[in-house]
């Protein structure tokens, strides 16, 4: 069964969007079957993705609304070897219209339910709001990864996000989970991002990944040649260091699995 990961903040700019396409294709790198959601009208992890959110003929919003299935509107062929569903503008209306229908929450845990076993991940890029489209990630995801620049005022909008995902998941998910938490854009030799970082890690312990992703132009080169910087630039940085955040995910889910079966023995 594929393990979905709702990549959320609700803060714009943190660096969501290129964590979702490039951990989706450093796991599809390391033979994954991995499925990338695209939640945010700005369809910037479509376009990442080397698909043209103005030519795609199926997005999110057939999939929400008139629930087509997963299948029928999937992008198979992407630059990051993942599969797609898609978005653009038209998933506002998605946003909108699932306002007023009912059991509107599950709308995509339900569509995702028959498909989890063909993917071993499966990522949601949500947009920077707490949109109806956030709470469908929230109630389809098995857990939430957090990117966050170290600035001033980040430990206090962590706080209010932790906040805002307990409350949401005691109405539509008890069992999310916090992923971990993924300081995004980290230059090393500043010292307030130091500071924060260490405030972070006395905060949220091993919650906290162990790889940092560094402010790196390659990463924001990328998504303009419409592929992940690991086809658009291997030896970056920013692409050595989503492989390694892929790893370390990796290893969080063995050691998850042998604690899991332990605790059953
Ligand atoms: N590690 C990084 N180094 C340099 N630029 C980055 C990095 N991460 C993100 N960016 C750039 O910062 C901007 C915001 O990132 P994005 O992933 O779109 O954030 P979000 O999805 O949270 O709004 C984009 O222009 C992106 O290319
Ligand atoms: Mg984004």
């Amino acid at each position: 069964m594929g393990r979905v990961i709702a990549i959320a903040n609700q803060k714009g700019g943190v660096g969501k969007t290129t964590t979702a396409v490039n951990l989706a294709a450093s796991m599809a790198a390391t033979r994954r079957k991995v499925l990338l959601i695209d939640l945010d009208p700005q369809g910037n992890a479509t376009m990442g993705s080397g698909v043209d959110k103005y030519d795609v003929e199926n997005t999110a919003y057939e999939l929400l609304v008139e629930q087509k299935p997963l299948q029928d509107v999937v992008v198979t062929d992407t630059n990051g070897k993942y599969h797609l569903v898609a978005a653009n503008g038209d998933v506002t209306a998605a946003d909108v219209k699932l306002m007023e229908e009912f059991a509107r929450e599950q709308r995509l845990a339900n569509a995702l339910k028959p498909v989890l076993d063909h993917y071993d991940f499966v990522f949601i890029d949500c947009p920077p709001s707490l949109s109806m489209l956030t709470v469908n990630a929230m109630a389809a995801a098995d857990s939430i990864l957090v990117p966050m620049q170290c600035e001033y005022y980040a430990l206090e909008g962590l706080t209010a996000l932790m906040d805002t995902i307990e409350r949401l998941a005691e109405a539509v998910n008890p069992r999310l989970q916090i992923e971990g938490i993924l300081r995004t854009m980290y230059d090393p030799r500043n010292r307030l991002a130091n500071d924060v970082s260490e405030q972070l890690k006395a905060h949220f312990g091993d919650k906290v990944y162990r790889t940092v992703i560094p402010r790196n132009v390659r990463l924001a080169e990328a998504p303009s040649f419409g592929a992940p910087a690991m086809y658009y630039d291997k030896s970056s940085t920013g692409a050595k260091a989503y492989l390694s955040l892929a790893g370390e995910l990796i290893r969080r889910a063995e050691q998850q699995k042998k604690a899991d079966a332990a605790a059953e023995a």
